[in-house]
């Protein structure tokens, strides 16, 4: 963190005196004024609901520019990551902060593999839940669990404790979202297989059964991947910054990864893909492209509470670099499955074209995000719409966790603890409880 040469003065119409704060300047994107003495010097706080005007942390990790459209992954184009590697080398990017080469992908993915299964007694914790439970709700409990069964990795002062909980994270988040699919479907559990690649793997425990060879196509599998590393970190966004603020308390890594993910599960955040499926089946069922201009005059009635699910962006403000990509992978999936005719995808696509020339939608800034399209391949992939999340869960790890050391490793880490502007009753005596 740089002193930038300029100074913020902060001055007061009530004859108190100004204060000068510091003002900090990142490598890119905007500087921040240092509050942290404001309430010592003023008895002031700031108010941010919703932490929009405000840097929660220093981060090396990931930049945004929302204006420009621009996703940066330790400095990395999210174009280039998506296109030029894979899910394995963008781990490591997070996690470690540089690409691998050949042996060190080597020996980390063959670290991730031989990491892959969990404690057979998961199984029966899993067992406990209703075969209809929610995914997400199943997640939020398996991942709490691992620290019942992973001893040797819930010091999160430790940096041994953190690399192996990171290591363990990143490999049992696949196996976890299939076991939970497989538990929804009555299906056998199938084991890791470690002749495959990361997401190959997860394909093959998502869909393969004992009764016969399942056979990975190549076009699905580079599409996981891709849903993977598009996914895999995004800055200070809430659920990220529900495991930066769990984990600053110094609670176990699996602990905090699993507030993230309940936080993700919300349809503003993670849980948007499947909304917007749900959104596209619904217009589908009432009458598909005909009704849109119907829909979308619900969207724009302030009053319906209707929103286009998988438009707009808190940060972008102008396009989602993923959305392009997704969109790719979309293309690319339906035409090697033969669904370029698929209904919803049409759908989507017709929703997409009046709202890019829409007004409403054009002056607020509002662009299809990375979850417009990526609910649709996943359904073409034959992933069910409630699952859809959870996949979101287990890319996301890999950035929650590398944000969780991040901030650990950070000689000016606190534990996190807001303040408020206190709209209640001030102080007031209990009547008895005849006179209330
Ligand atoms: N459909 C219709 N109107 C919208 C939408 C939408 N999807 N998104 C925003 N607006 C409108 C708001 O009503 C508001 O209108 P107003 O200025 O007339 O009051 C204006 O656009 C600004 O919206 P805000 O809610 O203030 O924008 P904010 O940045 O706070 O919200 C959010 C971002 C929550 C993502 C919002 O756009 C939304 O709910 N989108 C749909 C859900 C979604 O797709 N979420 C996925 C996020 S991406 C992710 O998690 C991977």
């Amino acid at each position: 963190m740089k002193l930038s040469d300029t100074k913020a003065t902060l001055s007061f119409s009530n004859g108190s005196p100004a204060v000068e704060l510091p003002v900090y300047s990142g490598n890119i994107g905007p500087d921040v004024i240092d509050i942290r003495k404001l309430y010592g010097q003023t008895g002031m706080f700031t108010y941010d609901p919703g932490f929009l005007s405000t840097a929660s942390c220093q981060s090396a990790i990931t930049f945004i520019d929302g204006d420009k459209g621009e996703l940066l992954y330790r400095g990395y184009p999210i174009e280039q990551l998506a296109t030029q590697c894979d899910f394995m080398e963008t781990c490591h990017l997070l996690l470690y902060g540089n690409l691998p080469g050949v042996e060190t992908k080597a020996s980390f993915a063959k670290n991730v593999k031989y990491h892959t299964m969990v404690n057979e007694q998961m199984q029966f914790f899993l067992r406990g839940f209703r075969r209809d439970a929610h995914p997400m709700a199943i997640m939020t409990g398996l991942v709490g669990a691992l620290s019942a069964f992973y001893h040797d990795s819930t010091d999160i002062n430790n940096a041994a404790h953190r690399e192996v909980a990171a290591i363990r994270l990143i490999a049992k988040m696949p196996t976890l979202v299939a076991m939970a699919y497989k538990y929804s479907v009555g299906q056998p559990f199938m084991y890791p297989k470690n002749d495959l690649s990361y997401a190959g793997n997860f394909l093959h425990m998502m869909f393969a059964t004992p009764c016969e060879p399942y056979v990975v196509n190549p076009v699905i599998e580079r599409a996981i991947d891709r849903i993977f590393t598009l996914h895999a970190d995004h800055e200070q966004n809430a659920s990220t910054s529900t495991v930066r603020l769990c984990g600053s308390s110094g609670t176990n890594p699996f602990a905090a990864i699993a507030a993230g993910v309940a936080c993700l599960w919300g349809p503003a955040h993670g849980g948007a893909n499947e909304a917007c499926l749900q959104m596209l089946e619904e217009i589908q069922a009432s009458g598909g492209i005909s009704k849109v201009g119907e829909f979308m005059n619900q969207v724009k009635d302030k009053n319906s509470n209707v929103k286009l699910m998988g438009f707009g962006h808190r940060v972008y403000k102008n396009y989602d670099p993923r959305a392009t990509l997704m969109q790719e992978t979309c293309n690319e999936v339906l035409e090697a499955l033969g669904l370029q005719d698929d209904p919803l995808f049409k759908l989507a696509k017709a929703l997409e074209k009046i709202a890019l020339e829409d007004d409403y939608f054009v002056s607020r800034k509002l662009y299809p995000n990375v979850d417009f399209y990526s609910g649709i391949v996943q359904r073409a992939i034959g992933i069910p719409v409630k699952l859809f999340t959870g996949i979101f869960a287990l890319a996301r790890t890999a950035g929650w966790i590398a944000q969780l050391n991040e901030m650990i490793s950070d000689p000016e880490y606190k534990i996190g603890r807001p303040r408020q502007l206190f709209t209640g009753s001030p102080r007031r005596d209990v009547l008895p409880i005849a006179s209330r």
